[in-house]
């Protein structure tokens, strides 16, 4: 039994950011995302007798083990919970550009979590899916929810998982600014690592969190994009004021996502509701009303090329495809 599984991006309004246990991806803090519809990645699994190892096919290109590498956690554990010896050929298309800051590994990993149990005859709760996507890349533990989800950092693999918050059927969405979708220097996995291990400004960013959660939390319930947007504009700075603080430091902000940055204060200037969010990559993400969504656009169509800017809405959690 095989079939494809379409998981979409999230993007962190409060961010993950650091370890406690490297190995089963137990976050230090928690963090809260906006699942969205623009991109997503489909994924078929297919175990088989007839394979002598597991195989990674993403986007008709076989992977190297690096890849592959963090597929077989998941992989693994999968065989483990429906005792099935068999290795399996992933095939996969992300609807996303990977490994540019715009969130592939989530929507890849949490269709991998979904399809692999799915072949495996495995019939997991949205709780366990989580779980499963989160050991294959911690963020992607929020893709299987739609709207916004937050993941409770927990303290084993038993506690640690994403819970839906709110379904964002409200006038909130995103415009991404695309300003450079090549493959990153620092990964994600590096990065946050190397500012855990090495960074002074760790520790003010940790306990700034508490914080940050309990009032975007009453910003969702309230559906006041204005609040949400500050919050998580202030959080995403903190996060990326980590890494100049670590050893060797590092920024994945380039004189384009400054230009970008600069761009979302001028548009709060002349009274639109825009703030700014960035991840492990150089791309910008514009929180607003969804009402507004093309008119920000439009705006900003001046500085970036038609295809730098694309519009998203909140998007659904994960499901079967034909
Ligand atoms: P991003 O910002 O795109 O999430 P990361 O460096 O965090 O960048 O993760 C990118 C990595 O995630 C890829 O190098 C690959 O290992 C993994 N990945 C991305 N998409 C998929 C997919 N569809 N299936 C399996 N693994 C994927
Ligand atoms: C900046 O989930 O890609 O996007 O768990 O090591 O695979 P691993 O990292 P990953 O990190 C995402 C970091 C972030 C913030 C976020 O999505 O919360």
């Amino acid at each position: 039994m095989s079939n494809w599984v379409r998981a979409h991006t999230n993007i962190a309004l409060i961010k993950y950011w650091g370890k406690e246990n490297e190995t089963l991806i137990i976050p230090k803090n928690n963090s809260l995302s906006l699942t969205l519809d623009a991109f997503y990645t489909d994924t078929k699994v297919t175990f088989d007798k007839h394979l002598t190892k597991d195989e990674l096919i993403l986007d008709g290109k076989e992977q190297d083990d690096s890849a592959l590498s963090k597929v077989q956690r998941v992989l693994e554990e999968v065989r483990k919970m429906a005792d099935l010896h068999l290795y399996a050929r992933v095939e996969s298309i992300n609807h996303v550009p990977t490994a540019a800051g715009l969130a592939s590994s989530a929507s890849g990993l949490a269709a991998l979590a979904g399809a692999a149990s799915h072949a495996a005859g495995l019939d997991l709760s949205d709780k366990d899916l989580s779980k499963l996507a989160r050991i294959g890349s911690g963020s992607a533990s929020r893709s299987i929810f739609g709207g916004f989800a937050e993941w409770v950092k927990g303290h084993d693999h038993d506690s640690s998982y994403a819970v839906p918050v709110d379904d964002a059927q409200w006038d909130i969405g995103m415009l991404f600014i695309i300003v450079n979708d090549a493959v990153k220097e620092v990964s994600s996995r590096d990065g946050m690592k190397r500012t855990v291990e090495t960074s002074p400004f760790y520790d003010g960013w940790l306990k700034s969190l508490d914080t940050d959660l309990k009032e975007i939390k009453i910003a969702i319930s309230e559906r006041d994009v204005e609040k949400v947007g500050r919050i998580a504009e202030r959080n995403a700075l903190k996060m990326h004021a980590t890494t100049l603080g670590a050893d060797p430091p590092f920024t994945y902000w380039t004189a384009e996502s400054m230009t970008a940055m600069n761009a979302v204060r001028e548009l709060r200037k002349q009274g639109y509701t825009a703030y700014f969010t960035m991840d492990a990559g150089p791309n910008v993400k514009i929180i607003c009303r969804q009402s507004q969504l093309s008119d920000i656009k439009n705006k900003l169509s001046s500085m970036f090329k038609e295809g730098q800017l694309i519009e998203a809405k909140p998007g659904p959690g994960l499901h079967l495809i034909d």
